[in-house]
């Protein structure tokens, strides 16, 4: 009975319901970068215009945190492609984290959230900053109340979902907005549409990111420099944060983590899941070293053996991956 009851609710939710968008409410195309997939539907969430601009309205308030003290953007900086510069985020009440935090681009098309992929759907994402004890350390029906008795956003949900301050629009709104921010247009991807050349350093860098020498394209691959996998580099020998594990439970899942995305990754340091490395010289010596001698470490990661200009070279690469489109886009801007 059980089953049949969530079955029955799956399938309200995902294809009985409708997507009310008002007949005034314009449906926006975001423009796909050349090379990318088409951007995956949302459920019953289209982009429109009013729906944008009110998940950038929260995605910006404070008061979906205690105190209202700190937004989204207080760990999320657009000019660093939405990462934090420091190696850990600071909350509410100066309370610090244990993980830094993630740049936001290209979100749209991620199927795994978090360093760990402990959650698989980018709506439900927001509910995590917004309740954690060391970020915004509020909850959802707080929330709610509070942007009640702010005044401010009744019309704003009205416009944008046909919906008094709920929970669900709260969070469509959010996931709405974060699915705009779509990377694809770094001096690499100029080059990719004949638009620019490669300097030699980073075109020997290029090749040496995707030749079966260094392996990098193998887990850094695709459109995203991802393919969202989960894999242990070889960060340490001992892992203070055990990643994967903390949700599979698995010993063999200790120390791995989803692989990031290389794009904007000059402007997204410090590195890896802790903040730990501050350079891209340090990354590559850890990659040409093969890596610390880490039970889980994948059979990828081997010793590479490469000439100070073939490092300087992969570093040129991986700057050459940089938006600044992106960086500096009025559209995501407070
Ligand atoms: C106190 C700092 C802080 C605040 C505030 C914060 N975040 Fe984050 N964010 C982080 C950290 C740290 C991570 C990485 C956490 C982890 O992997 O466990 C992260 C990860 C994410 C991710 C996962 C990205 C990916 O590629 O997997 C999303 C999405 C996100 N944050 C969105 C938001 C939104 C939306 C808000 C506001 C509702 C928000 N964040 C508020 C620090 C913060
Ligand atoms: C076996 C898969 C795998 C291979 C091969 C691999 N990486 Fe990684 N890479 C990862 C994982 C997993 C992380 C995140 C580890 C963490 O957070 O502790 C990472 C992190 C990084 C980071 C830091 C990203 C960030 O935002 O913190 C850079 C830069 C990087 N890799 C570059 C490279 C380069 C260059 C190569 C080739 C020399 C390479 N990687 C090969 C899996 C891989």
């Amino acid at each position: 009975m059980r089953i049949i009851l969530v079955i029955l609710g799956c399938c309200l939710l995902i294809s009985c319901s409708k997507d009310p968008v008002l007949a005034d409410n314009k449906i926006i195309e975001i423009t796909v970068p050349t090379g990318f997939p088409p951007i995956p539907p949302a459920q019953n969430n289209a982009f429109t215009e009013a729906r944008i601009d009110l998940g950038k309205k929260l995605f910006f308030e404070k008061l979906l945190s205690e105190n209202n003290s700190i937004s989204c953007g207080s760990c999320h900086f657009q000019e660093l492609a939405f990462s934090d510069p420091a190696q850990v985020s600071t909350g509410v009440d100066g309370r610090v984290g244990f993980r830094n935090a993630q740049p936001l681009f290209n979100l749209a098309y991620k199927t795994l959230f978090f360093r760990d992929g402990g959650v698989k759907n980018l709506r439900l994402s927001s509910l995590n900053p917004i309740s954690n004890h060391d970020e915004m350390n509020s909850d959802i029906v707080r929330v709610i109340q509070r942007l009640k008795n702010s005044g401010k956003y009744t019309n704003d949900f009205q416009r944008a979902y046909q919906d008094t301050i709920s929970a669900l629009s709260i969070l469509n709104a959010l996931e709405c907005f974060q699915r705009t921010l779509i990377s694809g247009n770094s001096k690499y991807d100029q080059w990719k549409r004949g638009e620019t050349t490669l300097s030699s350093s980073e075109e020997l860098g290029r090749s040496l990111f995707f030749s079966s020498r260094t392996n990098c394209a193998q887990c850094h691959g695709g459109f995203n420099f991802s393919f969202e996998e989960i894999r242990a580099n070889g960060l340490f020998e001992t892992y203070a944060d055990s990643g994967r594990q903390r949700i599979t439970t698995l010993p063999e899942d200790r120390g791995k983590f989803v692989v990031p995305s290389l794009r904007n990754i000059s402007v997204t340091g410090p590195y890896m899941h802790n903040g730990s490395i501050t350079t891209l010289d340090e990354i590559i010596n850890l990659y040409d070293a093969g890596g610390a001698n880490f039970e889980n470490k994948d059979s990828l990661i081997l010793p590479l053996n490469l000439s100070n200009n073939e490092k300087q070279a992969l570093i040129d690469f991986l700057k050459s991956l940089t938006d600044d489109s992106f960086l500096n886009n009025p559209a995501f801007k407070q």
